[in-house]
């Protein structure tokens, strides 16, 4: 049994235990992926460009009918100790009691505010989406609830749809004010490919990858508390340096701009827009090399988002800077690069995103070993990832 599998099987187990194991099965499957972002970080929020891709880790969303008579949403969530939720849908949708309820009651309210009506339904939910480390579990999660409710429905809602549904979610119930990049990566990504996003308008358009091109992400193991507080002010900033600007968005400035328009505007708000104009320049090169396997141009792009991320937007850990120098090393540098490293999402630990030629994807694995095993405080772990595409319907193999 694959991966995949597995976690169907767990949600339909849970569903079981649940909801009566002599009761109805669970009708339909819907997967939707976890991602990493490769390039364009900390401009969503920004309306700029994004380049990031769906990995190999799910949550699975197991769906059947409910009770007609007492029309309700009910739901399992198998990961958080099989905690149960159940609310009314003749009745206004209220917040809950924790994060995952909030998503699922955030979620279905969206749907019901974009006009569309829900059946009753019953819900079991498992994952394998690191939580907290950055590689977007909750995304995941409100993409793969919105998918099945919809579809479930009778609804067919388009990836657009459903990102910005799971992103209300978050915003309106969950209260983290995270911008648009996740949602959309869950739900609109390509197998093989990073998605290009602009998200001013959120237009976007696969990049295949290189067939020789691995991607190893490298989890620190550092959770950080400060993750919402510092991403908050982030954001306070960006709109505070865009205010000063006179523009809607700090997408609408180039470097240029940004220089001459620089007096009166505090060091460090300057600096944070230089990450933004800067990082969003980048992204296209980015996906240029990513297309033609490029691995030097990779690693030079991807270096200079390190640095501007590090000196400039400040949200990078000494921990997460000395395993991007260890790897960056390993892959060598100039024209001999092997490939890019970085940190990504968000910061203040989680991640470092490495995309490498094929025959160095051990390497990388090697250095972030030899790094941790000699001094062997934090559990860092490098693996290699596949990129899927984004949420679908998934058909469970054999009976289960
Ligand atoms: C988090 C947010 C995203 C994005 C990244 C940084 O993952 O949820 O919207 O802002 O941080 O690029």
């Amino acid at each position: 049994m694959n991966r995949r599998d597995r976690l169907i099987a767990r949600a339909r187990q849970g569903y079981r235990l649940a909801f009566g194991s002599d009761g109805p099965e669970p009708q339909r499957f819907f997967a939707a992926p976890g991602r990493v972002n490769l390039i364009g970080e900390h401009v969503d929020y920004n309306d700029g460009l994004v380049l990031p891709c769906a990995i190999d880790r799910d949550t699975i969303v197991a769906i059947g009918p409910g009770n007609i008579d007492a029309p309700a949403i009910e739901v399992v969530a198998i990961d958080m100790g099989s905690a149960r939720d159940r609310f009314g849908l003749d009745e206004p949708i209220v917040q809950g009691t924790s994060n995952w309820q909030n998503l699922v009651r955030g979620v279905a309210e969206m749907i019901h505010r974009r006009g569309h009506t829900l059946g009753p339904a019953r819900l079991s939910i498992a994952g394998d989406v690191p939580i907290g480390a950055g590689l977007s579990s909750s995304a995941s999660f409100a993409v793969g609830v919105a998918l099945a409710l919809t579809r479930f429905s009778g609804l067919d809602l388009n990836a657009k749809e459903l990102a910005l549904i799971a992103q209300g979610a978050e915003n309106e119930f969950l209260g983290t004010a995270c911008g648009i990049m996740d949602q959309m990566a869950s739900a609109a990504c390509t197998a093989q490919s990073a998605l290009l996003i602009d998200c001013r308008t959120l237009e976007h358009m696969p990049i295949p990858v290189a067939s020789d091109l691995a991607l190893v992400i490298v989890d620190s193991g550092i959770r950080r508390e400060l993750v919402e507080t510092g991403f908050n002010e982030r954001r306070a900033q960006c709109v505070a340096a865009a205010r000063h600007y006179r523009v809607d968005a700090l997408r609408d400035l180039t470097l240029e701009a940004l220089k001459a328009g620089r007096a009166g505007l505090e060091p460090d708000l300057f600096a944070r827009a230089r990450h933004v104009v800067s990082e969003i320049e980048r992204v296209e090169p980015a996906a240029v090399a990513l297309a033609h396997g490029d691995t030097p141009a990779l690693a030079q792009v991807m270096r200079a988002s390190h640095v501007s991320l590090r000196d400039d937007y400040e949200v990078t850990t000494p921990e997460i800077d000395r395993l991007v120098d260890t790897i960056g090393a390993a892959l060598g540098r100039g024209d001999a690069a092997l490939g890019g490293v970085r940190m990504t999402g968000g910061g203040f630990g989680g991640c470092v995103v490495a995309v490498v030629h094929t025959s160095a994807a051990d390497r990388v694995i090697e250095a972030v070993e030899a790094q941790y095993n000699a001094d062997a405080e934090t559990p860092a772990t490098a693996a290699v990832y596949a990129m899927m595409g984004g949420a679908c319907e998934v058909t469970p193999q054999g009976s289960g």
